[in-house]
């Protein structure tokens, strides 16, 4: 599976100059891009990896089987994270939201509007957490538009809920929705939009169904009650993500629990945007926490 991990010589850069580089925490393994890149990088480093995604684990083992005696692959929600005995004590903890690509290429996963498939959309399927399908079906046309809006930041959030209550059969596919989003959206609307009229719909689903503002919000208040020196580092990808931990860390340095290490959000260089489609939207943030 071809995957390029973002801003990856970036967090390198902030591990070796701003922690022991001794145990990382990767709170989103996903795909195994940083945890390699750290365990070759780092090597009398030992990292643990966290996913939700059992499918996302198990190809990350696989990947990084020869550093079985160093890398430890654990299935967690990092929301849990306070209350996870296996991650305290880490030098660095770094998190890289969002989906990953094999959630994103696998059609029976449902995240792709590019691949037709169940639209399923969780990240960890063995939780028996509500699909998107299934939100689709119970909320109303009101609560459809706001999470358009909320995670999405879709301007015809109202038209296209609209369309989904009016529809004449349930809608169980990625590809039925789509077809809905181009059947409702008129023509010189989804010329202009720039990028793929069903994209931000397919986010706000994404986000709904996985609850990640919620888990975020979890994740941020763990993180709060460490006490040990540790290196804080997160690459987002949404304003609402970016938000969330801008806000936190500034509470953190204000309550004195350590500094912020990007005034500003690091950004992908040109080239890793023009090379990497994905990383056009990242922000990273730094911080060190317990340091003065
Ligand atoms: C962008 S990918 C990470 C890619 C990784 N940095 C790499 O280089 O391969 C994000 C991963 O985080 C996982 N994830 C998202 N929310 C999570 C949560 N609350 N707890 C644990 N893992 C989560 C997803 O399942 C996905 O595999």
């Amino acid at each position: 599976m071809h995957h390029q991990p973002v801003m990856l010589a970036e967090v390198l850069s902030l591990i070796e100059t701003y922690s022991r580089h001794a145990r990382i925490l990767d709170g989103t393994l996903g795909l195994g891009g940083y945890s390699e890149a750290i365990l070759s990088r780092f090597p009398a480093s030992t990292v643990l990896g966290l996913d939700r995604d059992e499918q996302a684990l198990n190809f990350s083992r696989e990947r990084l089987k020869d550093y079985s005696s160093r890398f430890r692959a654990l299935h967690a929600n990092f929301g849990d994270i306070a209350g996870l005995d296996e991650c305290r004590d880490f030098d660095a903890y770094v998190f890289d939201l969002g989906v990953s690509n094999m959630q994103l290429t696998l059609p029976e996963r449902g995240f792709s509007f590019q691949n037709d498939g169940p639209l399923d959309m969780r990240m960890d399927s063995s939780d028996g957490k509500t699909t998107a399908e299934e939100i689709l079906a119970s909320s109303t046309a009101e609560d459809l538009a706001k999470i358009f809006w909320d995670y999405g930041q879709e301007r015809y959030a109202k038209l296209i809920a609209s369309a989904i209550k009016k529809s004449p059969a349930p809608i169980t596919t990625t590809g039925q929705l789509v077809k809905l989003i181009r059947d409702t959206l008129p023509q010189p609307v989804q010329r202009k939009m720039g990028t793929h009229p069903a994209r931000r719909v397919f986010q706000a689903l994404r986000i709904c169904v996985n609850d990640e503002a919620g888990e975020l919000h979890r994740l941020l208040a763990g993180l709060s009650e460490i006490s040990h020196e540790a290196l804080i580092i997160f690459v987002s990808y949404h304003s609402l993500e970016d938000r969330m931990v801008k806000y936190s860390f500034h509470e953190w340095q204000t309550n004195g629990k350590g500094k912020i290490l990007t005034r500003h959000p690091l950004t992908p260089s040109e080239h890793e945007t023009e090379e990497n489609y994905k990383a056009r939207s990242a922000k990273l943030r730094a911080f060190s926490l317990n340091t003065y």
